[in-house]
């Protein structure tokens, strides 16, 4: 296996009712972490990678991604008019010219498993990479996708980004069976999706973040619906075990789950700290703002 993925795929078609009224007709994925929608974080991680195909999977609601992925006619011959040189840099630079982007509806929702195999006919690649684009990673040095497509190289094995978390939280995730072993990479043993603490074969949770053989396409295909109706992408990782090898990555950067508010705005505020343009302001205004009781 070479390194590098070359086609990473975007589940992009949940409803996002956790974020609701905001995105009863904005997609969750285009809600904007300081100025850039979270999808556009993972198309960069994507690319940053070595992506050249991106494949979003998506539903009815969800026509501002492809907007947002598409050139912009008026507003870049505008801005082109004005004269304002970067923006129209920035606008331009959101899909280099080597990427292209390829659209796939899930007409049900039957879960991440199930989108994950709507994209099954756009991948002709022995591994591919998908992201949640929710699960916000912020390594700008070393972008978390990349850093499992080197695992993947390194070990012609799939890989599965983990990070522990509190046996209460468990609950939330899908989790991996390493057989007790730690360190950075090892190898997957079992995995299960959101199980009761009291069952869960470790504090290892599953984040956003895959390399997966194309083996995983028949696994899916053959994976019958949980106890809720969906197809988990877990299950077919899991069933991909008695076939292929399968390693975690527990990856470097932060990680925020910006598909709860609470995550979001942690994202926000840790984002925007950095951020080149409003970055010192910001600081500034949050070093003075006085905690509500005081003032
Ligand atoms: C999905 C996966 C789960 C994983 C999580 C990471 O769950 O099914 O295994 O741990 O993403 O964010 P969801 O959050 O979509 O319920």
């Amino acid at each position: 296996m070479t390194s590098g993925i070359r086609t990473v795929v975007f589940p992009v078609a949940g409803l996002g009712t956790r974020f609701l009224p905001a995105t009863k007709a904005v997609p969750k994925e285009m809600l904007a972490v300081v100025d850039k929608p979270l999808i556009q974080y993972a198309v960069e991680e994507a690319v940053a990678a070595g992506a050249e195909k991106l494949v979003f999977v998506t539903g009815r609601t969800k026509n501002a991604i492809e907007n947002h992925f598409d050139m912009a006619f008026e507003l870049e011959t505008e801005l082109a008019a004005r004269g304002k040189d970067d923006l129209l840099a920035q606008v331009e630079a959101i899909v280099p010219e080597h990427v292209s982007c390829l659209y796939v509806r899930q007409r049900k929702a039957l879960g991440l498993g199930h989108a994950v195999l709507c994209a099954r006919a756009l991948v002709d690649d022995d591994y591919f990479g998908v992201i949640l684009a929710d699960d916000l990673i912020h390594n700008p040095a070393s972008p978390a996708l990349g850093q499992l497509a080197a695992v993947a190289a390194e070990r012609e094995a799939s890989v599965v980004s983990v990070q522990e978390v509190s046996r209460e939280k468990t609950r939330h995730y899908g989790v991996v069976d390493t057989g007790g072993a730690e360190g950075p990479v090892q190898p997957v043993r079992g995995l299960v999706e959101k199980p009761d603490p009291a069952d869960a074969p470790s504090n290892l949770a599953v984040v956003g973040r895959y390399v997966l053989s194309s083996r995983i396409f028949e696994l899916l295909a053959e994976t019958p619906p949980d106890h809720r109706g969906e197809i988990q992408l877990t299950d077919a990782m899991a069933a991909l075990l008695e076939h292929q090898s399968m390693v975690t990555c527990r990856f470097e950067g932060k990680h925020f789950d910006a598909g709860n508010k609470l995550g979001f705005l942690q994202a926000t505020v840790e984002l925007g700290l950095e951020h080149a343009e409003i970055g010192p302001d910001f600081a500034a205004w949050l070093a003075q703002r006085k905690p509500a009781r005081e003032s």
